[in-house]
């Protein structure tokens, strides 16, 4: 299989995993402990069933949305994700000008790998700017001031991260702020030459947190870059914070990282336009709410506000469920990921193509004429399938057929936390991810060691991003 021959994301994650060494693969694939929100996310869509409605004469399909006064061709944008540099070079210009193309948004994350000045003279399409709120304040107002001379439309804070998840596919692989090159790891850079070549060796090793190195001394690396991000976490952040913050920015302002009714309501009396329904991809808080469970009650809590959300986002159809749902837009962490790190710019436009067409069908299936003609009677809330019963669909042994809620109305719906599988039903077998057993190869650890021209080096990754 190539980027031509790859027909859904799940193609292109393959394609990611191939190219990658392990470590990377996982640090981009992984989420905390048990990964049950990562798996969560994906499987939440699937108890959501479609209700069509036929003989509507749509031959083209509109796509667009309206947000904040601007247009996205699509109803889907690209998320903010840290260290994109360490998968394929540039990375962050390559997803940002792959968004432009497509005339949809991208994300840059405070902790990427290119600056905040050269994503915005790279593309003039629409690019938002994620600020992780960190301790010091005049820093946050600078990096906004950075954000907005470089032509940053709206502002995201996330605030799922005060606190740092524990993903122990980075525990096992020691890429927690330091990661050692152990033999193993030198021997998986070394069976994927591409990567080794284009990235690692190009690039001089570990690509560094650039927008922060205007507050270090001349000379500083990326592991000084890793540990300036990680000691500025506040774990002491509140609303106040969130209200400065708006206050700093002036434009449009999303909290990112809202799961509750609660704090989709706080952050609107804090000057917030609107929440990112997010649990950061399933890496932060393991065990919380899929996104699209915790949807309904935020878009009932939230008024007027704009909700968007993400989370788990692989097909069209999921961008649907979450637009019928009544979420304004929707965002995407991996889908595009696996997209760069498998091919650079051309892998991010092949996800979002992929995308785009899946949402274009599936909106003609529906008989929709475009994404406004949305709404919560073209969905149906499935009661009786959760986590271990798709696993188990999955591996092909379920006999029985779900139980459909017969014209359920997903506006007046339930909490779908009722609906939330029994709490035995979590992990299946089935579902975890086998991982490589990992080499040791002392040759080739010297081979790259020559390279590098030392003999042992550690690099800092800041994984909390
Ligand atoms: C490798 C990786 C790095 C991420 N870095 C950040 C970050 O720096 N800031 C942030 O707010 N969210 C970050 N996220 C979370 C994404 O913005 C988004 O919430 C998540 O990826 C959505 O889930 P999905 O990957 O299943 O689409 C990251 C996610 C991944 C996978």
């Amino acid at each position: 299989m190539n980027l031509a021959s790859a027909v859904n994301i799940s193609d292109l994650r393959v394609l990611a995993r191939r190219r990658l060494p392990r470590v990377n693969f996982d640090f981009m694939d992984g989420g905390a402990e048990d990964e049950i929100t990562l798996r969560a996310n994906c499987e939440g869509f699937e108890r959501y069933r479609f209700r069509p409605r036929l003989l509507t004469g749509n031959a083209k399909r509109d796509l667009s949305i309206t947000l904040f006064g601007q247009k996205f061709c699509l109803p889907f944008m690209i998320a903010p994700t840290g260290l994109n540099g360490i998968h394929w070079r540039h990375a962050d210009i390559a997803l940002a000008s792959a968004a432009a193309k497509a005339g949809t948004g991208f994300a840059l994350s405070t902790a990427s790998t290119d600056s905040i000045e050269d994503v915005g003279r790279a593309t003039s399409g629409t690019k938002w700017f994620k600020l992780y709120p960190w301790a010091d304040r005049a820093f946050c107002s600078r990096m906004l001031e950075r954000a907005r001379a470089s032509g940053y439309t709206t502002l995201l804070v996330t605030v799922d991260s005060v606190n740092a998840g524990r993903r122990e596919r980075d525990a096992r692989h020691r890429f927690s702020h330091e990661v050692t090159l152990t033999p193993s790891v030198v021997l998986d850079g070394l069976m994927h030459p591409d990567w080794l070549l284009s990235v690692w060796l190009a690039g001089g090793g570990m690509p560094k947190v650039i927008n922060v190195a205007e507050f270090l001394p001349p000379g500083a690396g990326a592991a000084d870059m890793a540990d300036f991000t990680r000691t500025r976490r506040n774990p002491l952040l509140n609303w106040d914070d969130i209200a400065f913050i708006k206050s700093a920015w002036g434009g449009p302002m999303l909290v990112k990282g809202v799961l509750t009714a609660e704090d989709a309501r706080l952050a609107g009396e804090h000057g917030a336009d609107g929440v990112v329904v997010s649990n950061h991809g399933g890496r932060q808080l393991d065990g919380s709410l899929a996104t699209i469970e915790a949807l309904p009650e935020i878009i009932e809590a939230a008024g007027d506000a704009v909700v968007m959300i993400d989370g788990g986002f692989r097909r069209g159809s999921d961008i649907v469920k979450a637009l019928a749902l009544g979420a304004k837009g929707v965002l995407v962490g991996r889908a595009t990921l696996f997209g760069v790190a498998a091919a650079g710019e051309a892998g991010a436009s092949r996800a979002i193509d992929i995308l785009r067409v899946e949402v274009d069908r599936v909106l003609a299936l529906l008989g929709c004429h475009s994404i406004s003609d949305l709404g919560p009677h073209h969905v149906a809330l499935v009661s009786g399938i959760g986590m271990h019963d798709a696993a188990v669909r999955r591996s092909r042994t379920r006999a029985t057929r779900p139980e459909l809620e017969q014209g359920a109305s997903i506006a007046r719906a339930t909490p779908v936390m009722n609906n939330l599988p029994s709490p035995g039903a979590r992990s299946e077998p089935g579902f975890r991810i086998l991982r490589r057993s990992q080499c040791r190869n002392g040759s080739a650890r010297s081979l790259l060691d020559s390279c590098q021209g030392r003999s042992r080096q550690t690099f800092s990754g800041p994984v909390d991003v």
